[in-house]
């Protein structure tokens, strides 16, 4: 499993989604409640950047139509977005932060 550094750790101010690219993939970095996340940067539901909705319980609300995603599964937790977004392994090294193409789930 290749891991890339997209970030410093002190670059990611809490509940607020960065997005980096690797390989021209997008990717919202997320820190929350001491934990750092990696979520595909594009709803299931249209061609919308999560990295512009809103952090909230361990969820990065789309904010075109609402729907929630989990950052440790990707799973909607309702409507209109059926599917998963991908999320992505996170490896901290010092104030490294690095993320995985690879899919966790
Ligand atoms: S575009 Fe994200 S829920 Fe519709």
């Amino acid at each position: 499993m290749t891991f890339v550094r997209v970030c410093g750790l002190g670059e990611l101010a809490e509940d607020t989604p960065k997005r980096v690219e690797i390989d021209s993939t997008p990717v919202s970095v997320v820190r929350t409640g001491g934990e750092v996340f990696a979520i595909h940067d594009i709803c299931s539901h249209a061609n919308v950047s999560l990295s512009e909705g809103e952090v909230e319980d361990c969820q990065i609300e789309c904010w075109l139509h609402g729907s929630a995603f989990d950052l440790r599964t990707g799973k909607p937790s309702g409507l209109p977005a059926t599917r998963p977004v991908p999320v992505y392994p996170v490896k901290i090294e010092g104030d490294d932060v690095l993320v995985s193409l690879s899919q966790e789930s």
